[in-house]
This record gives C-alpha cells, structure tokens and sequence, in this order.
C-alpha cells in the first residue's frame, strides 16, 4: 500500500493543528512538513517550534523536508521536535553522508532529496546511510506547480538502484502529485506520495475524499 503524504503546506495555517488532525483523521498515513528558509529556496515556512507544536496533536509519522541551507546546523532541533524523518538536499551542505549519519544518530529516518536537475548519481555511495529518497516533481518553494514527468524516468533508475542495494528504502515523490500523476509515479516505482494541493483542497470535508483519490479510488 503506497504511503500517502499530505504537506501541510496546502493547509490553512491559522488553524494548523486542527488541520493536521483532519488529514490524519481523513487517512493520512504521514504529515509531510515543509521547511524553507528563504535562501536555499525562495519562501520561507516553518521552524522547529511549529513542528514541535503539532507533535502532540496527531500520532502519524511527522516526514520533514528541509529545504534549507545549511541544514547541518537545524538537524538537532528538527529531531528533537519529534520529526520522525528527517530529509535533506545534497546541495545543503559538503558532506552528505556525514549529515545522514547524524540524522539517524539523532534517533530519525535519513532521507535525502533530489532536484529535478540532481543526478541519482549523487547519493550512489551514501546509500547505506539512506532510509528513504525523495524525488522532486517540480522545483521546491512552492506549492501547486505542475509535475515535471521528465522525473518519471529518475523514478525508475532510483527503484533499480535501490532494488539492487537491498535494502528496503522508501521511494517518496513529492510535487504536483494528482489523482492523475499518482498511478504514474507508483507505475515507475514510488512507495510513498506527497501531496499539498491535491490532498487540502476543498476543506476538512473533502480530506478523506481526496486521500482516497491518490490512492486510486
Ligand atoms: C514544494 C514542497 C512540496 C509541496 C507540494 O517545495 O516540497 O511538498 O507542498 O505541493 P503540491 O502537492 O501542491 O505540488
Ligand atoms: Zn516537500
């Protein structure tokens, strides 16, 4: 079964807490948390004490993506504010495979995040410290742009690569993720779906209606 992710990003920040409680109620597997930091990428969200605020709130796994720059500095306090993945861009810093080690000695899932433009190449020889990869479908920042299906085929390299390494590395794919691109992305080897638009759109009424519809119905 694939994991359906909703980025609270698409969700009303003014009432964020009920918002999370809704999606995971509506059969959210995950709540994907995006962070940005007006540098890496050009928008700025969330810190370690919104994340830390919503921890209480729902029991779903808490999938954090930091889109920042450095990330080295912020691991810690991302950990302890109960992410429970914790995903990184190689762009982030020098030493990926040193920053995922780190992840994990902080007691979270290591995830690592590829741009359209990144190569699968660049987490080749880090992939012992990789529990799961994200790939981009659109160019981070924002929320609502059109998914890239040029990172159909990256899909399908990395579920090869990850077949080949045996190890049971979750495939996550995140932006533009729709009823229609869904099928497409779990066709090419996804195990995990982001969603932001497609998850929050229509109010809490239509959550379980939409999850459903990345699911295939
Ligand atoms: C984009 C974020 C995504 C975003 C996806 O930078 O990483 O998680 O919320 O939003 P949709 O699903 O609307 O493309
Ligand atoms: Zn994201």
């Amino acid at each position: 079964m694939t994991i359906i992710a909703p980025s609270i990003l698409s969700a009303d920040f003014a009432r964020l807490g009920e918002e999370c409680r809704a999606a995971q109620d509506a059969g959210a597997d995950w709540l994907h948390v995006d962070v940005m930091d007006g540098h890496f990428v050009p928008n700025i969200t969330i810190g370690p004490m919104v994340v830390a605020a919503i921890r209480p709130l729902v029991t779903v796994p808490l999938d954090v993506h930091l889109m920042i720059a450095p990330a080295d500095p912020y691991l810690e306090a991302y950990a302890q504010a109960g992410a429970d993945i914790l995903s990184i861009h190689p762009e982030a810093g020098p030493h990926l495979h040193r920053s995922l080690r780190r992840i994990r000695e902080l007691g979270a899932k290591a995830g690592v995040v590829l741009n359209p433009a990144t190569s699968p190449e660049s987490i080749r020889w880090a992939m012992e410290e990789v529990d799961l990869v994200l790939v981009m479908s659109v160019n981070p920042g924002f929320g609502g742009q059109s998914f890239i299906s040029s990172q159909l085929a990256k899909i399908e390299t990395l579920r090869a690569m990850i077949d080949a390494c045996g190890k049971e590395i979750i495939l996550e794919v995140d932006g533009g993720v729709t009823p229609l691109t869904a099928p497409q992305c779990i066709a090419a080897g996804a195990t995990a779906l982001v969603a932001g638009s497609a998850a929050f759109k229509g109010g809490p009424a239509a959550y379980a209606a939409n999850i459903a519809a990345l699911r295939g119905g």
